[in-house]
């Protein structure tokens, strides 16, 4: 056979069955695996066993099935950590409310959670349950995290459920999950052995010893260029301030700074390194002149105050002067007014390669949301408007245009 008939060939799959009636789907999913090519190993809970065997999954993956977490027969007592490097990517099928509530809250405490918390490579979660759980707030707070960490969702249908009602919930069907999981791993590592730099999130500028000067950026969009670009195969540093976001990818390293002047110094450090920087970070640009060491005090005599502002150094546009022949530069411009006269005059100034507009004229782009409207202008004069996408299909066109100019 060949490869296009095997697009799994090489591959080893962990397949995660939590408690659910779906989970007599599962040894369907393991089969259509095997034949694209895949090796499998299967991961179950206590419960998934009230609804498929032990024995139907390792017949039809050919290996054990993990599902104890201290298991003393086993040599290796420490399972979870030897399957976790095994695994080039992991499909929980059917993935209950409880199986993705304890990943998103940190919790351990049998084989497949345990398994899941210690996984960092390409993770798929096919929830199946009753609307009512689908639609709760805390399971959609759930997904809501762990989409926007890099988590790739195969979305339930609708349909008759097992508890006699007819709604959202159930899982997606085996077909459906093995194609999206063979089109995520076919991915191109057409950016393998190219090291990238990208900024992230708000930048805090010191007051006092307890008040700052931020933004309301979140750094969705730089974490998601950052997951977009480690899964084609970049090695990449990210250099954002403070979110409450996690990086999936391995091959993300996250350097976490505070302030304008701290992200300035990881990044110039790292430039030289690089093939490209992507700047998405949202960098005050200006701090207090004088940070007070101690919490700054209402003053009985005063009814204003006034706090002295200095400007902090233009990132962009020092690795602008410093870009080698072989490097590529990215800006990222927010505009009110002549966004598109504003953001070209940004890109010529700056010695950049291309620059990403921001929409905020759009209902749903900008920061905070999970999706953003940008165009993408470059030093040839074309300009591109996109459409409102998702900040992954985002991050997905600008690795094209950057792969595009190498
Ligand atoms: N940027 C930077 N360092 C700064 C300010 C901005 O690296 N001190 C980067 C941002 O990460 C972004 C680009 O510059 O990629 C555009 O930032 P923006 O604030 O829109 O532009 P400014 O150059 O600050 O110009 P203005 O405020 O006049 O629009």
């Amino acid at each position: 056979m060949t490869d296009g008939i095997m697009p799994l060939r090489g591959k080893h799959i962990i397949v995660g069955v939590s408690g659910g009636i779906a989970a007599y789907k599962a040894p369907q999913l393991v089969r259509l695996l095997v034949k694209a090519g895949a090796e499998v190993t299967c991961a179950v809970t206590e419960h998934a066993l009230q609804f498929v065997t032990e024995l139907t999954l390792e017949t039809v993956s050919q290996h054990r099935v993990y599902s104890l977490l201290f298991d003393r027969s086993n040599p290796h007592s420490t399972e979870h950590i030897s399957l976790k490097d095994w695994g080039d990517a992991m499909v929980v099928a059917p993935a209950t409310a409880n199986i993705i509530g304890k990943l998103a809250n940190g919790i351990a405490d049998d084989a497949l959670s345990t398994l899941l918390l210690s996984f960092r490579k390409p993770l798929f979660l096919c929830p199946a349950m009753n609307t009512q759980m689908l639609e709760s707030y805390a399971f959609q707070r759930n997904m809501d995290y762990l989409r926007t960490n890099g988590v790739h969702i195969i979305d339930s249908t609708s349909g008759e459920l097992a508890c006699g009602t007819t709604g959202d919930g159930r899982m997606a069907e085996p077909e459906n999950i093995a194609g999206e999981i063979i089109r995520q791993l076919q991915t191109p590592a057409d950016f393998a052995g190219k090291r990238i730099l990208i900024t992230a999130g708000p930048t805090y500028e010191r007051i006092d010893s307890v008040r700052f000067i931020g933004n309301f950026s979140t750094g969705k969009m730089g974490f998601a260029l950052a997951e977009e670009l480690a899964q084609r195969g970049a090695q990449v540093f990210l250099v954002t301030g403070p979110t409450h976001l996690s990086t999936h990818h391995p091959d993300i390293e996250r350097i976490d700074i505070l302030s304008a002047r701290e992200m300035y110094d990881a990044v110039i450090e790292r430039f030289p390194s690089c093939a490209a920087a992507i700047l998405s970070a949202a960098v005050a640009d200006f701090r207090p002149e004088h940070e007070a060491d101690h919490k700054i005090k209402k003053q009985s005599d005063h009814d204003d105050m006034t706090l002295h502002l200095v400007q902090n150094p233009d990132i962009l546009a020092t690795l602008g002067k410093m870009k080698r022949p072989d490097q590529l530069l990215v800006g990222f411009a927010l505009e009110t007014d002549n966004e598109l006269e504003n953001a070209q005059k940004k890109l010529t100034k700056k010695n950049l390669d291309f620059i990403v507009l921001n929409s905020l004229h759009d209902a749903g782009a900008g920061f905070g949301h999970d999706t953003n409207k940008v165009t993408l202008i470059d030093r040839n004069g074309h300009i591109e408007p996109g459409s409102l996408k998702s900040k992954q299909a985002v991050a997905k066109d600008i690795a094209d245009k950057l792969l595009s100019w190498q």
